[in-house]
């Protein structure tokens, strides 16, 4: 299926309100997440936090360096009272995420968008990290 440059941009918008919607996620379940054995797993939602934000300032940059108007807005944001349910809700936002950067990366490289790719690419690895924190603190 061909994507054309217009409809890139428009899907790497997308990427981009989900990117600042994760980073305030994980700001919010940082701070209300109790618990001693949820020690560790706290200061790495705090790291994501900081990842989910240069994500965001990597795919602005590649929206504008293409020829679009970067997205201030920002995705749907999920809580819970439950620290659980946050770690899933976490770890539901990173495997769609995995799935639309490994699309993401497809259509960069049918555009010929390499640089584009190759920093599609560095994300889609840290996104991966960040499902593997979480799944491990699931117990998954
Ligand atoms: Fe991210
Ligand atoms: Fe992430």
């Amino acid at each position: 299926m061909a994507v054309t440059l217009e409809k890139l941009i428009e899907l790497l918008n997308m990427d981009l309100e989900l990117e600042y919607s994760a980073a305030i996620q994980y700001i919010n379940h940082a701070a209300v997440m109790t618990g001693a054995a949820y020690g560790d797993i706290i200061k790495e939602l705090k790291i994501h936090a900081n990842e989910e934000v240069q994500h965001a300032m990597i795919l602005s940059g590649q929206i504008d360096y293409l020829g679009g108007s970067p997205s201030v807005d920002v995705g749907q944001i999920h809580t819970s009272k439950d620290n659980v349910q946050m770690l899933q809700q976490d770890l539901d936002g990173e495997e769609d995420a995995i799935k639309r950067y490994k699309i993401r990366i497809e259509q960069s490289e049918q555009l010929k968008e390499f640089a584009l790719a190759q920093q599609l690419r560095n994300i889609l690895a840290v996104e991966q990290e960040h499902a593997m924190d979480l799944r491990q603190a699931l117990g998954k």
